[in-house]
């Protein structure tokens, strides 16, 4: 299919990691279709101009609604979803219920939709996640292998699980082709819930002059979210067949080391940012060999380059009046 011919949804696109997807398309001359339940559209003002903005078209609808995502998805004649609409960890610790029904039914509409419109639907693209995988301990010493077992500690993990499980029945039962990405702790301007946002939240303290405090200690994996919204788009825009599954890796870190960066970039954070708690129950260094494989070099932004360019778009956000600092009470 011609790049100009492809029609793109995105669901969740309020988000952090669709902000950036939205802002890479538009940029690219696109006019995205989003879905979000959120009224407001604050990551995507803090990322696109009132004039590119213009060129989004937000098309009302839940997840949860198969119907109303129907009549988006053929009213706009879609050729390419992006599914990224979701409830992080806490929300679906808080109510196991509700994560069930947004993060696996809110999946399950996604493909029941383009099975529906299967001759107009080429490929969707969704966010499994990194939290398929059980804590370090679980696994051998070193990189885990592809291949390694799931093995969830987390309602959303289990849900993520079954997304992957459900994609590949639909491809084996109805030809729907698909790809699930993991990302480990997405970082960048957008990234404010969720226990991995704390990074970001370090960031933004930084900027801000307040002292912060990271709630986990231990192994990471940050991966700069820009990178992340880009390998997104090169899976939505491959012709990969088949229900596939990719580990994501950026820089693998521990937090430490990422304080020890932080302040290189910004000697204050020194005397602001600190962290506490355990580390989280997920694997973290993990193999990604199955992306590279298949799709090639994917960008992999250093660390430090990574949390340089999210101090400079804050710093400019602040100057503007415009950053949003009322994540950093939660
Ligand atoms: N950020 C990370 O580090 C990370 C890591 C692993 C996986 N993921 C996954 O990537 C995806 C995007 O992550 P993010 O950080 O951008 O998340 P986010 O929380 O910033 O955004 C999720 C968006 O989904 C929207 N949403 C929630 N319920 C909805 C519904 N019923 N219908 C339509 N929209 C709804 C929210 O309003 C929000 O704008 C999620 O599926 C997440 O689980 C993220």
């Amino acid at each position: 299919m011609p790049p100009r011919a492809r029609k793109f949804l995105i669901t969740g696109a309020k988000g952090c990691i669709g902000a950036w997807l939205v802002r890479n398309l538009v940029e690219r001359g696109a006019s995205p279709v989003i879905v979000d339940v959120d009224p407001h559209a604050d990551r995507l003002r803090a990322l696109l101009s009132e004039q590119d903005l213009a060129r989004v078209d937000f098309a009302p609808a839940d997840v949860t609604n198969l119907e109303a995502l129907d009549r988006v998805v053929a009213s706009r004649r879609i050729t390419h979803i992006i599914h990224l609409a979701a409830l992080q960890v806490p929300a679906c610790a808080a109510n196991p219920p509700l994560g069930g029904q947004v993060n696996v039914v809110g999946t399950l509409n996604v493909f029941e939709v383009a099975r529906r419109h299967r001759d107009q639907v080429r490929r969707i693209v969704y966010a499994s996640s990194a939290a398929v995988f059980g804590p370090d301990e679980y696994y051998q010493d070193g990189r885990v292998p592809e291949g390694a077992p799931l093995q969830p500690g987390t309602h959303y993990g289990v849900f993520k699980q079954c997304n992957e499980g459900n994609a590949r029945v639909y491809y084996q039962s109805d030809g729907i082709s698909s790809v699930g990405l993991r990302p480990w702790a997405v970082y960048g301007v957008g990234r404010d819930q969720g226990i991995t946002s704390g990074p970001t939240k370090a960031i933004k303290a930084v900027v801000l002059g307040r002292p912060y405090c990271i709630q986990f200690t231990g192994g990471l994996d940050l991966q700069y979210v820009k990178d992340t919204a880009r390998i997104f788009l090169q899976c939505a825009e491959s012709d990969l067949p088949g229900a596939r599954v990719y580990t994501l890796r950026g820089s693998v870190t521990a937090i430490d080391a990422f304080l020890e960066t932080l302040a290189r970039v910004a000697p204050q954070a020194r005397d602001l940012i600190r962290a506490q708690g355990k580390a989280l129950p997920i694997a973290h260094d993990l193999d990604d060999s199955l992306l590279v494989r298949d799709l090639g070099e994917v960008p992999r932004t250093p660390l430090e380059a990574g949390i340089r360019e999210t101090l400079t778009i804050f710093e400019q956000l602040r100057r503007e009046g415009r950053l949003d600092a009322r994540d950093l009470d939660n």
